[in-house]
């Protein structure tokens, strides 16, 4: 065989979601682009601010000598550092440009992330229902993920969490707002997680809670996102711009790493070297350059908490049992059958696109993706009431 045993085998199991685009995109040629309602991929239709379009433009046209050359691995100093400054904003803690390094997006900083905390066999905790790629970043490095279910509410099952650490324990990965339920965790089960963590690390074990950070700004009706890096030391974040300014495509996020992690500048050094052995070098030049001045600004959110709102009552309404998401931009209701993807294929006949639960390790629900327009959501209503009130009657 031309390629791996390895990669073939990550190939066939890799994906619900783009599995369900693939069926989408094969229905929208059927049916025409305008007849299906397709909710599965976090991919959002929100264009960028339009002051950073023009910021773009600013800096793409600059005469300055030597904008797109090579860089030192950990990104431009002056961008990193109006980084650390909100950083040090939002934390309290003396951030500097030290502690910032620039990524290809989230998905870029996690792969740093996890190459430079892991040894072969090192175990990462991860809060299931979880965003299936997670799996493949820890793969990647040797890491082996350990699925913890949550609570019925989606928030952390910290008994669980507990008969789950063990001495291979490197790392647990919180998402927050989280893919694919929206939900947000709050102090009170993160001081919870962290005082298990201390315990160990009395013990001598240092565990890294690794934070993603994708929709650290979207989130809705003023609810609080605790600050992990001023309750717990060995913090490390990872943000991206992909979701709350817009720009998935360009590729573009960073890794800060809190000033109190214990031994910081080695983490630090492991970052910068993972960055440029693993083939990313730096992150892209131009969008270092325009995203410094947008660290306090985000896509309109409450665009967001409107088409939360409208896809929560289209559900409700249509007899669905479901968490109403605090953040992100997905929902994950239950599937009224117990087999998701009978139902998901259910949904494919009234044109709905979704992705089983089973994508994100936890079968029996399905993710609702609503980063589309307001439109798609209001034309899907009566599809959901008609599947709801049909499997109601057992019909389907
Ligand atoms: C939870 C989570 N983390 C990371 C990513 C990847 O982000 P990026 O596109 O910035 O690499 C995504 C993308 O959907 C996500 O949902």
């Amino acid at each position: 065989m031309a390629i791996s045993k390895n990669i073939s085998t990550l190939m066939k199991n890799s994906s619900w979601i783009r599995a369900m685009f693939e069926e989408g995109e094969k229905l929208k040629k059927k049916h025409g682009a305008e007849n299906i309602y397709d909710f599965s991929l976090g991919n959002p239709i929100t264009e960028p601010p339009e002051a950073l379009k023009e910021e773009l433009i600013r800096v793409a046209s600059s005469d300055a000598k030597g904008m797109h050359r090579y860089m030192t691995n950990s990104g431009y100093d002056d961008v990193r550092e109006e980084i650390a400054q909100y950083q040090s904003e939002i934390t309290g803690l003396p951030f500097t440009k030290d502690h910032i390094v620039m990524t290809v997006g989230a998905a870029g900083g996690l792969n740093v992330v996890f190459k430079s905390i892991l040894d072969p066999g090192d175990e990462v905790i991860v809060p299931c229902p979880f965003f299936v790629e997670f799996m493949f970043y820890i793969g990647n490095h040797n890491g082996v993920i350990k699925l913890v279910d949550t609570k019925d509410d989606f928030h952390l099952d910290i008994d669980k969490i507990k008969a789950a650490i063990n001495k291979k324990t490197k790392a647990i990965l919180i998402n927050s707002p989280h893919n694919p339920t929206g939900v947000v965790y709050n102090e009170a089960e993160l001081l919870e997680l962290i005082a298990l963590l201390q315990e160990r690390n009395q013990k001598g074990q240092r565990i890294y809670i690794v934070v993603d950070e994708a929709y650290k700004k979207i989130i809705y009706n003023g609810t609080k996102l605790p600050i992990l890096p001023n309750m717990y030391d060995d913090t490390v974040a990872v943000t991206c711009h992909s979701k709350d300014l817009g720009l998935a495509g360009e590729r573009i996020g960073y890794i800060a790493m809190s000033p109190r992690i214990r031994n910081v500048r080695s983490l630090i050094d492991a970052t910068i070297f993972a960055n440029r052995i693993l083939g990313f070098i730096n992150a892209p030049a131009i969008m270092q350059r325009v995203v410094a001045k947008f660290q306090r600004s985000s896509v309109d959110i409450m665009e967001y908490q409107k088409k939360r709102d409208a896809i929560y009552n289209i559900l409700v309404e249509s007899g669905f049992e479901v968490v109403k998401p605090a953040g992100a931009f997905y929902i994950f209701p239950k599937s009224p059958i117990p087999d998701d993807i009978k139902f998901v294929k259910t949904m494919l006949q009234h044109h709905i696109l979704t992705v089983p639960g089973v994508g994100f390790g936890k079968p029996g629900y399905f993710r609702i993706a609503y980063c589309v327009t307001m439109d798609v959501i209001e034309k899907s209503r009566p599809y959901f009431k008609e599947v709801g009130e049909s499997l109601r009657n057992g019909q389907q």
